[in-house]
């Protein structure tokens, strides 16, 4: 196989709860290298003077010797792609200039995501819907274009969902969710809040997740997305945990179904990055629990061959009856729910020819 080229990155909004799981990640990347980092107040300043540090591990002493450029296409010249961590109301404006620059913008904002013409990526269930990309620059005209990644909580139940839909014909699901600190982004909730509680509200979290996951869930055709007609109800919490998100689900089924034919299902599911054997895709993509009492955010999030990549799973069983199941499930919501989904989108369109201009 033929070593693959060098693609050089910058990313916006570096030194928030997901730019630094990018600082963690792509330094100890094959091929993608990020070359510039961009923000808000943090412009002007050595990153790692910049930033407030949220992990044990020490900093590449590269990224924290580099100046944090404004968030502006001349910027970022030079780049092959733009990773986008900014927050909705700021990435709105400036994730358009970048694609109107000629930019592949690869976005974790949700303002980008339901519009018509943007892929809303999952690689391992959706590998075909990154064709909207070239409806999207013949449409709105641009050079470059934006591709979105899912909220955190809609990705791993989307990953989930997507195996019980094809082989079982899934077409209900109900969920609660118990959702991390680190989702709210950094400093986020105020300790005095969450201490000792559980927040049974997030602002606009139960919209998005499952409009996102229908859209995630549905089929390519004729240049556009058609949702799953999967009907869903989600009721979102926020707990006292910094990162990985757990999430019920309860499912109805058109036929019966057994817990074991379930557990078989997901452990079997892989797509496109696993045949592909891109960098970041993990081995198994839902890892299946067997104990009581698994899985757990704080033994569980890091689970899979590339830690936090892939959605954990357990307690599967049936429901009220044969035709339903009930599971518990838990994926890393900066890592699987954010940069690691946002980094194997990357790998994604460069093994497709995307990222050539
Ligand atoms: N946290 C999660 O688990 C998660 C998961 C999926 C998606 N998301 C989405 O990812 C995005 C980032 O979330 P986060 O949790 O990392 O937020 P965050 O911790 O609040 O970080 C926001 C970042 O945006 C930058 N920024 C703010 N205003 C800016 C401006 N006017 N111009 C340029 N940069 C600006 C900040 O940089 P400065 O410090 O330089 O101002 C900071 O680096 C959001 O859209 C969020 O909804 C988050």
């Amino acid at each position: 196989m033929t070593k693959p080229r060098e693609i050089k990155a910058a990313l916006l909004g570096a030194t928030g709860a997901v730019g630094q799981r990018y600082i963690n990640m792509l330094p100890k990347h094959p091929y993608l290298r990020l070359e510039v980092l961009m923000g808000g107040e943090s412009a002007g300043k050595k990153y790692g003077q910049a930033v407030h540090w949220l992990f044990p591990d020490a900093m590449d002493p590269a990224m924290a010797q580099k100046v944090v450029r404004q968030a502006k296409p001349e910027s970022a010249k030079g780049c092959d792609i733009v990773f986008s961590a900014l927050p909705s109301e700021v990435a709105a404006e400036v994730e358009t200039k970048f694609a109107q620059a000629g930019f592949i913008v690869v976005s974790e904002a949700s303002v980008h995501r339901m519009d018509a013409d943007v892929p809303l990526m999952i690689p391992e269930i959706n590998a075909d819907h990154l064709k909207l990309l070239e409806s999207q620059k013949k449409k709105r005209g641009w050079k470059g274009a934006i591709a979105t990644t899912p909220n955190c909580t809609a990705t791993g139940l989307s990953m989930v969902l997507k195996p019980l839909i094809d082989e079982f014909g899934a077409r209900k699901a109900i969920v609660t969710t118990m959702q991390a600190l680190s989702g709210a982004g950094f400093p986020g909730v105020p300790s005095l809040s969450i201490q000792e509680n559980v927040i049974p509200y997030i602002k606009n979290e139960e919209e998005k997740v499952a409009a996102e996951a229908k859209k995630i869930l549905g089929t390519y055709s004729n240049g556009g997305i058609k949702a799953s007609p999967i009907s869903m109800g989600i009721s979102c919490n926020r707990v006292a945990v910094i990162d990985g998100h757990m999430e019920t689900l309860y499912a109805e089924f058109a036929h019966g179904i057994t817990p074991k034919a379930a557990e078989r299902s997901l452990e079997r599911f892989a797509g496109e990055p696993q045949r592909l054997k891109l960098p970041t895709a993990p081995d198994h993509p839902i890892i299946v629990r067997k104990e009581n009492d698994r899985p757990q955010p704080r033994l569980d999030r890091m689970a899979g061959s590339v830690p936090g990549m892939s959605v954990v799973v357990g307690r599967v069983r049936n429901g009220i009856d044969g035709k339903s199941l009930q599971l518990t499930l838990l994926s890393h919501n900066t890592i699987r729910g954010a940069a690691g989904t946002a980094i194997l989108t990357a790998e994604l369109m460069e093994r497709e020819g995307y990222l050539e201009n």
